[in-house]
């Protein structure tokens, strides 16, 4: 029997490579350099706008005193462009000694003395989408090593400048030297981004045992027909997506652009509230120094966030989309809570929007309705037709509580329900998990 364990013990350990980490087991929150930052190297006259310490530096210090990093936002991602166009004399990584002269010890260092975490980049080709040094196969477990050294705590892997046999390589094996560090490192992966994002060529599960988030698709610009067709994609293939994500593993639309200069107050809560239903990973990229006040308030919202970081991590679908170009997404969430977006793809004016809880496929009885940007809260019996008014572009979001009980003190005898009651509390409180 012993002898039977300890064999089938082998063969699994054998056959199944698994990311052991612990990490994001609700799915990262932060600031990520890219959408907004891009790869602007020339800090001449501007060194805060441009690919530099200073600008990290100044990120984490808004993340850690505008109230940011108590809702969940704790990494500072840099993206393409920080290192020196050479490697070492001992063949390792080096950041660009101009832009980063404490180099990036001394980034992460700052970072954890205020409670945030570090996020690297890096390309499994021979060199990164932006022309800097890549990591191929003979440098995985080097760079690994460098990231560790350096006490960073997420690492973004690309995929420029490789082909498919490489990647097929490289990706589970940076995955293992990550591990083999022996420091959590929350592990990003292009991979499925490079081979269409869908099955047969995307092996999700192999995803899942290898990495802890992974972009599926293209990269998200700052304008509304980028933010559309992303949900669009996601949403076309929620069947093949939705069973890859779970806690320790998520899809991953890309960044929030919320904060930037495409989108109106209506489309940054359509992008937060499809976000949060996605189970998706919140990075953000945007000027934290200068962000509008309104942009802030989306992007703080505590239901938005607490919906995104359900403990259960099922990713939401899409369960409606209405000849009237209105369009219904479900994500149901621990206690038997669920959330609701009603997302408008009309231009012409608010569309008032006729259904039941019972239409959108919910059980009897009664549930504590909490409109997650009004802040206001309702109770509606399955039955009850309401109406919601959705702005174009727009969303109206809502926590629905778990359906309330009959209460047993209503029954007769004979345990046939007297009235029509629902029980008092058990259903009262949207939960947050902040
Ligand atoms: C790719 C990635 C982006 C970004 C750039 C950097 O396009 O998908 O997210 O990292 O490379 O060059």
């Amino acid at each position: 029997m012993y002898f039977a364990v300890f064999l089938s013990a082998l063969a699994l350990s054998a056959t199944t490579f698994a990311l052991d980490n612990g990490l994001m087991r609700t799915p990262p929150m932060g600031w990520l350099a890219w959408e907004r930052f891009r790869c602007d190297i020339d800090c001449t006259d501007d060194p805060k706008n441009c690919i530099s310490e200073d600008l990290f530096i100044d990120m984490a210090d808004r993340l850690s005193e505008d109230g940011w990093r108590e809702l969940g936002y704790v990494y500072v991602n840099i993206d393409d462009c920080w290192s020196s166009k050479q490697r070492d004399e001992k063949g390792r990584l080096q950041a660009d000694p101009k832009r980063f002269p404490g180099g990036i010890p001394k980034l992460s260092r700052y970072l954890h003395d205020r409670g945030l975490k570090l996020g690297i980049y890096g390309d499994m080709g021979t060199l990164t989408c932006g022309g800097y040094p890549g990591t191929p196969l003979d440098k995985i477990e080097i760079d690994a090593q460098t990231f560790a050294d350096w006490e960073v705590d997420m690492f973004k892997f690309d995929g420029c400048y490789s082909n498919e046999t490489v990647q097929e390589k490289g990706y589970p094996l940076m995955s293992k030297a990550l591990n083999a560090t022996g420091r959590p490192i929350g592990y990003s992966c292009s991979w499925p981004a490079y081979q269409g994002g869908l099955p047969p060529k995307v092996n999700y599960t192999q995803l899942g045992e290898i990495c802890n988030l992974w972009r599926n698709y293209g990269d998200i610009q700052d304008s509304w027909g980028s933010v559309v067709s992303i949900v669009d994609w996601f949403f076309d293939n929620q069947e093949v997506l939705i069973p890859a994500a779970g806690p320790g593993r998520w899809n991953d639309p890309d960044m929030l652009i919320i904060g930037d200069f495409a989108l109106s107050m209506d489309q940054s809560r359509s992008q937060m509230a499809l976000w949060a239903i996605m189970a998706a990973p919140l990075f953000m990229s945007n000027d934290l120094r200068t962000i509008s006040s309104g942009a802030r308030s989306i992007l703080q919202n505590k239901m938005v966030i607490s919906i995104n970081q359900d403990p259960l991590g099922i990713q939401g679908r899409r369960i409606l989309k209405e000849k009237s170009n209105i369009q219904v997404f479900w994500r149901p969430l621990s206690d038997g809570a669920s959330a609701l977006v009603f997302f408008s793809r009309r231009s012409d004016m608010p569309y008032r929007y006729k259904t039941s809880l019972k239409k959108l496929n919910y059980t009897t009885g009664s549930y504590k309705v909490y409109d997650v940007f009004t802040d206001k809260t309702t109770t509606l019996k399955d039955s009850t037709d309401f109406v919601v008014s959705v702005n174009p572009s727009g969303v109206v979001m809502w926590h629905v509580s778990a359906p309330a009980k009959l209460n047993q003190r209503h029954f007769d005898r004979r345990g046939n329900a007297m009235e029509s009651v629902f029980g008092g509390d058990e259903n009262a409180i949207p939960r947050v998990f902040l």
